[in-house]
């Protein structure tokens, strides 16, 4: 039996992956999609400026667009993915959840709340009997789970490997962002072509809070947050898709350029439908990952590694994703999967 899923924001550019995702997918059917009051009531077609390198599906195209309100959404919704802006999220997403949905969200408010669990499947799965300990406390029959930010899922995958075997205790690294991070209309022409934006407002913390909850323990009711130290420095740049990251790691046991690079080949996977085959794809040339190249690496849903070396304070090497596949759809995408497996909807 497939599951009826609606979109939140489905016109931007997350909403368009996302529709992307979900019309080819196995278990999924796509039953609503919502944007702001400027598209509701218009076609998909209509409302949606499409900037998604394949055809908008038609029977998409021709969905009307809904308000973003719980009554607009069918109620036999199981499943809905959101996509919008943190403080539109912020306001709709609970209200959502009072009303019994199950929401998969790839908006940034409340990731580090208590209650609210973030993972990525293939490295913290066990994190979404969160769920309890939220309904508990909100007294709610639907449920919320986050995905992280962009460029931290780029990052922790990998620091996810090599966790397992040498223990990180720091971490810094400094991010080369694609415009499309910052949404359609986020970065004006004017000001980022032939140029680096040394600022990506809240990105640094993002990344320094929401990597220790992904890598920290969860003992059935709490997340304790990993202890080791992240500093982070995020930097956009003039390109399309694809996050690159320069990262260096300290661990407590010694660790080698070639011991990382085995532990990130060896890291496995999930058994879910969006899950790439080979999570980390390690490159051997110096000069990969590159985001034109390798950005699309398992169907924009693999981590791309390389450039490993040992520095004075254990190894340095760079990862790549694809921002807005693996990074924010994708993402949100194997979330969805997972609540379905682990019976939550
Ligand atoms: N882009 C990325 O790579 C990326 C990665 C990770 C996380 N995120 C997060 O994902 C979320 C969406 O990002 P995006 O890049 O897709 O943004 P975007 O392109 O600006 O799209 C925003 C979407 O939200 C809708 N929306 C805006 N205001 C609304 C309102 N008041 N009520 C209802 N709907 C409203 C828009 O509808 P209209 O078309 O009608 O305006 C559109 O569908 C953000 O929280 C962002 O931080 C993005």
């Amino acid at each position: 039996m497939s599951v009826r899923v609606g979109v939140l924001g489905a016109t931007g550019a997350v909403g368009q992956r996302l529709i992307q995702l979900i019309d080819p997918h196995p278990e999924f059917e796509l039953a609503a999609v919502t944007a702001s009051e400027s598209s509701a009531g218009k076609q998909y077609r209509e409302a949606a400026k499409w900037r998604v390198d394949a055809p908008i599906p038609d029977d998409v195209a021709e969905m009307e667009v809904d308000a973003t309100t719980p009554g607009e959404v069918p109620d036999d919704v199981d499943l809905i993915f959101s996509s919008l802006p943190s403080g539109v999220g912020e306001a709709v997403e609970p209200e959502f959840c009072e009303a019994g949905y199950v929401v998969s969200s790839n908006s940034s408010n409340g990731r580090m709340d208590e209650d609210i669990p973030l993972t990525i499947p293939e490295v913290n799965a066990d994190h979404v009997d969160l769920i309890e300990t939220q309904r508990d406390r909100r007294g709610w029959d639907g449920a919320l789970l986050k995905n992280p930010n962009c460029s931290t899922i780029t990052m922790v995958p990998a620091l996810a490997a090599l966790d397992a075997e040498f223990d990180i205790t720091d971490v810094r690294v400094s991010t080369l962002q694609a415009v499309s991070g910052a949404g359609y209309s986020g970065v004006s022409s004017m000001e980022i072509i032939d140029n680096a934006i040394p600022h990506i407002g809240g990105e640094e913390q993002k990344m320094e809070t929401e990597s220790r909850k992904l890598l920290g323990s969860f003992d059935g009711a709490e997340v304790s947050l990993h202890g080791m130290d992240v500093a982070a420095s995020c930097n956009r740049i003039p390109t399309l898709d694809g996050h690159l990251e320069n990262v260096w790691v300290d661990t407590d046991e010694e660790i080698s350029a070639a011991d990382a690079e085995a532990a990130m080949e060896a890291m496995s996977g999930i058994d879910l439908p969006s899950s790439p085959e080979q999570l980390i794809k390690v490159f051997d040339e110096p000069d990969r990952p590159q985001p034109r190249l390798d950005r699309n690496t398992e169907g924009g849903m693999g981590i791309a590694v390389g450039g490993f070396r040992e520095t004075t304070d254990g190894i340095q090497f760079n990862c790549l994703a694809h921002n807005t596949m693996r990074g924010a759809a994708g993402a949100s995408v194997l979330n969805g999967e997972l609540l379905d497996k682990r019976g939550y909807l």
